[in-house]
């Protein structure tokens, strides 16, 4: 997939497109000709107007650039006014590692940077970037694609299904409190942001494979999230950082949170957890039970924790936080075989899928083998044998099912899944869930 970057554009979409005189193009972000930097800084100034950011400046320009200008890029442009260098549509692409159940990884294509100017919204420019996406990815032999979404509704069109749910919380501080956790002979310290940009991005490569649903998150994103990249300065100034060093002084977890409010009276401060990551219980319990415990904090608030996160069982009152849950993930089955092959299973047994994608990609009937190892070999084949578990549904149905983290069983009562026989998606599920529940902590 080395090529992937510059790999022709696709000829479907582009014609498509041309019929309604407009232009789709690739956008060589490594170009650093004058021209090819005026045209890469284009897009990302049309790409952050179609998330509603603040035109970037030179260096925020240069920061992008640095940081994603090696991705697939793609634009539109009108040919109605050909002297305007911003595209009209933005969106990219790039193959990552994805975390599978079993603790294995797959190749997720990840689609980023969807943008139509709402000058040109509602006329199939998006469906035209989104379905070139597919078909590109899919020649270019990715499992799957994944996104994450800025409304819910947009992609399941394209076969996209919910299969990362994420929790936000909201914790009121002293009903929580004291935190009800274990204590090991470990420390907190407070560390620089720049440390913590370095050992977050550590402690995640650390972790990662074993969490289905995490990506290998490229570095821009790490200092965004350390309150290092350009035009972050008035953030940064209220960024703390705080890491856990087990007992061997290892670094099992960093937390990093801005503290607000108090003004009128001193003992309300808010906390906002801007990440939080721990690579064990202890590290868990010391970093929440640091940040839940601070004096003078009515509340706490956090974004993107898991479903599971442990931190429900060790508030002193059950009710100190209200939790919601958002999905957060999608994922789009393109290669059905390579995709069930490449994640582990929590049992030994055989399974079938009867796929309906108006797409074509995972279209067909499908069997799904596991051994004891969790590991499966699967293939299309005419008819479900007789006697295994066979589930009827459509791509966006697969794809929720595809990281363990959402139940068949749930899928079925809800009539999104049809069972050939009562029990089927019992036994599916007994096969597809991950004991370890799908989590992602970053948006891309
Ligand atoms: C969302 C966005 C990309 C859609 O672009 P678009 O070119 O208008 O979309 P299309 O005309 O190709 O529409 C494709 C389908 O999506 C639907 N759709 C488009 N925008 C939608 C919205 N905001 N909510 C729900 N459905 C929407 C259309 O009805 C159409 O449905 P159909 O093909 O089943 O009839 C565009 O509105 C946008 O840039 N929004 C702001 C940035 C954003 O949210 N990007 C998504 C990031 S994850």
């Amino acid at each position: 997939m080395s090529t992937y970057r510059l790999h022709p554009i696709d000829e479907t979409s582009r014609a498509r497109l041309a019929e309604q005189g407009l232009t789709l193009s690739l956008v060589d972000g490594l170009d650093d000709s004058e021209s090819g930097v005026a045209r890469y800084d284009a897009w990302t100034q049309a790409d952050g107007r179609g998330f509603y950011l603040d035109r970037a400046a030179d260096d925020a320009l240069a920061f992008h650039r640095a940081g994603v200008g090696d991705r697939r890029t793609t634009g539109v442009w009108d040919d109605a006014t050909p002297a305007t260098l911003e595209p009209v549509a933005t969106i990219n692409s790039w193959p990552t590692e994805l975390s599978v159940p079993g603790g294995r990884t797959t190749t997720g294509w990840a689609i980023s940077s969807v943008t139509v100017a709402p000058t040109h919204t509602r006329r199939g420019i998006a469906r035209s970037l989104l379905e070139a996406e597919l078909r590109t990815a899919s020649a270019l032999g990715a499992p799957v694609a994944i996104l994450t979404v800025s409304e819910s509704t947009l992609y399941g069109r394209y076969g996209f299904g919910p299969a990362v749910l994420a929790t936000d919380w909201v914790i009121e501080s002293r009903r929580a409190r004291p935190l009800r956790r274990r204590t090991e002979a470990g420390r907190v310290e407070f560390i620089s942001l720049k440390d913590f940009r370095s050992e977050v991005a550590a402690l995640h490569e650390r972790v990662r494979a074993e969490r289905p649903g995490e990506i290998a998150v490229w570095a821009s994103r790490w200092d965004q999230i350390a309150g290092l990249a350009p035009a972050q300065e008035a953030e940064a100034k209220k960024l703390r950082a705080v890491r856990y060093l087990d007992a061997d002084g290892v670094v099992q977890g960093v937390v990093i949170y801005t503290v607000s409010g108090g003004e009128q009276d001193f003992t309300e401060h808010r906390v906002d957890v801007k990440y939080l990551l721990d690579a064990t219980p202890a590290a868990s319990a010391a970093l929440w039970g640091f940040v839940v415990e601070l004096d003078l904090v009515r509340e706490v608030t956090a974004r993107l924790r898991s479903v599971d996160e442990p931190l429900r069982w060790m508030l002193a009152d059950f009710r100190a936080a209200k939790v919601s849950t958002i999905e957060h993930e999608y994922v789009r089955v393109l290669d059905v075989v390579a995709a069930f092959e490449a994640r582990g299973y929590s049992a030994a047994g055989s399974l079938a899928f009867e796929v309906t994608d108006p797409h074509g990609f995972a279209d067909g009937t499908w069997l799904v083998e596991a051994d004891a190892a969790g590991t499966a070999t699967v293939r299309a084949v005419d008819e479900a044998p007789a006697g295994v578990p066979l589930l009827s549904l459509g791509v966006p149905e697969l794809s929720s099912l595809y990281l363990g983290g959402v139940s068949a069983a749930t899928l079925a009562a809800a009539g999104r899944v049809h069972e050939r026989t009562p029990g089927d998606a019992v036994a599916a599920d007994a096969l597809l869930r991950s004991p370890v529940p799908p989590h992602l902590s970053v948006w891309y």
